[in-house]
């Protein structure tokens, strides 16, 4: 335990001191007139992505408690983060999972979708929403994204679906909560389920109903960069008790909630083990405590950085959708327009923020396009099961036009620059307004 204490002591006071120097250092620069690449000095931040995830004693405290209990697998800490984080969102139940990946595999094993059905799934978003269809062997087809919004477009989703549509998973990326009145008035025309990817969604709200809550079942991740994380873990929220079971033997052997002491009970079909473990859910709960107060620092800050950034001749925020009532901003995202840049490539606008010692993303690439997609859906079991001809008119079938110009000209700022002090927003628009000053000669060097 001593040698334990000694090196977190140790960890801490290297870190602190490290930030101290960044500070002492960011203090002296000042700023300047100029942008870095032109010799200038830079604006820097004070919180920044760098300071996540926050540790605080009770974390530990709560871990540790598990460690020395001896009882690891799912138990007690588990059921109580299941059932507070059901609470948290309104939604009548929770299944606790190994992971977000895993919580939207169970969703779908839940609904029996497999070989020869096609979900619909949103292209701007991680690989995972769309691993979780080919896992099942469905086909997955691509409705194509609102440029402004970030988000799937509903008018599309309706165009993609047939008689093999099995279920239709939107993505509220970065938080930004899709367009649900929209979604399910298609999705509920023709009785398709709609599992809400809501993986970078914590407490996010459409019409002032948190997101996850809204379909057939909503998906969360607390990977380690989720605005609530335990390193790995995810959660299944349904208000249908038929569903909740139903996920809940997929992701336990199919296992009922009765467990051992009732003698095993087996139900469903196919299934496999993602459990969540008593460390991630102690650590979730620890960590719960903090979600609400850093959801409302992130979206004060964000929401002031917008009102500057939408003055930036080039920069477009991301547009909220009507009826979306609070955003997560597990990303910031907005478009970047070169042509207000002197032609200034994306990455090179990347490369001048970076040196300003602000930390930007360009996103996603067009996931339909990726040719490890490609190889699954060539691979025997596909080619066997929907047949060569429509294997190959597939990519036709699935171009996402608006998707693909999104991703060349999407930034994106990642939630930990939002828990700092609001002069980092005024720093970060300072630093963009610095780069479009100098852009002519950006754009030479
Ligand atoms: C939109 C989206 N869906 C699904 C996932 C998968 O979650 P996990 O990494 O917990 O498996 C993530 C995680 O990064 C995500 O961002």
């Amino acid at each position: 335990m001593k040698a334990r204490m000694d090196r977190r002591k140790f960890l801490m006071a290297a870190t602190a001191a490290g930030v101290a120097l960044t500070r002492a250092k960011s203090h002296a620069a000042g700023g300047s007139d100029k942008p870095v690449l032109l010799g200038g000095k830079p604006v820097r931040l004070k919180g920044g992505p760098k300071s996540w995830p926050i540790v605080t004693d009770a974390d530990e405290k709560a871990v540790a408690e598990v460690v020395h209990s001896g009882r690891w697998y799912r138990g007690a800490s588990v059921a109580r983060f299941e059932q507070e984080y059901a609470k948290l969102n309104g939604a009548k139940y929770c299944v606790a999972t190994s992971s977000g990946t895993s919580a939207l595999y169970a969703s779908l094993g839940a609904l029996g979708i497999g070989p020869g059905d096609e979900v619909i799934v949103a292209p701007y978003t991680f690989v995972a929403t769309v691993n979780v269809v080919l896992l099942h062997y469905a086909m997955p087809v691509f409705a194509d994204t609102d440029r402004e919004t970030f988000l799937i477009d509903p008018r599309k989703i309706e165009a993609a679906i047939t008689d093999r549509t099995a279920a239709i998973i939107p993505v509220h990326i970065g938080g930004a909560p899709c367009d649900m009145d929209a979604i399910l008035a298609v999705a509920r025309k023709r009785n398709i389920p709609v599992i809400e990817d809501a993986c970078q969604a914590h407490l996010a709200r459409y019409r002032d109903r948190n997101v996850g809550t809204w379909g057939t079942t909503g998906c969360f991740s607390f990977q380690v960069s989720k605005n609530l994380c335990s390193g790995e873990g995810g959660a299944i929220l349904t208000n249908d008790e038929e569903m909740a079971n139903k996920c809940f033997a997929f992701h336990n052997c199919c296992r009922t909630r009765a467990g051992a002491k009732a003698g095993f009970r087996y139900t469903g079909g196919r299934s496999t083990n993602v459990r969540m473990t008593e460390f991630q859910g102690a650590l979730l709960l620890s960590q719960m405590a903090h979600l609400e107060e850093r959801a409302r620092i992130r979206s004060e800050n964000a929401d002031y950085l917008t009102r500057m950034l939408r003055e930036i001749p080039g920069i477009i925020p991301a547009r909220a959708c009507e009826g979306a009532t609070r955003n997560a901003y597990h990303l910031y995202m907005f478009r970047y327009q070169p042509e207000q840049f002197a032609g200034m490539p994306r990455a090179k606008f990347l490369k001048a923020l970076a040196a300003e010692g602000i930390h930007a993303s360009g996103g996603y690439g067009p996931l339909n396009k990726m040719e490890y997609i490609q190889h699954a859906l060539n691979s025997r079991p596909y080619l066997r099961v929907y047949g060569k001809a429509a294997i190959e008119q597939w990519r036709e079938r699935n171009a996402c036009p608006e998707n693909d110009k999104l991703c060349e000209e999407a930034v994106w700022f990642s939630q930990g620059t939002f828990l700092g002090p609001r002069s980092d927003m005024d720093r970060i628009a300072e630093a963009i307004r610095k780069i479009q000053a100098h852009a002519p000669q950006l754009a030479k060097a």
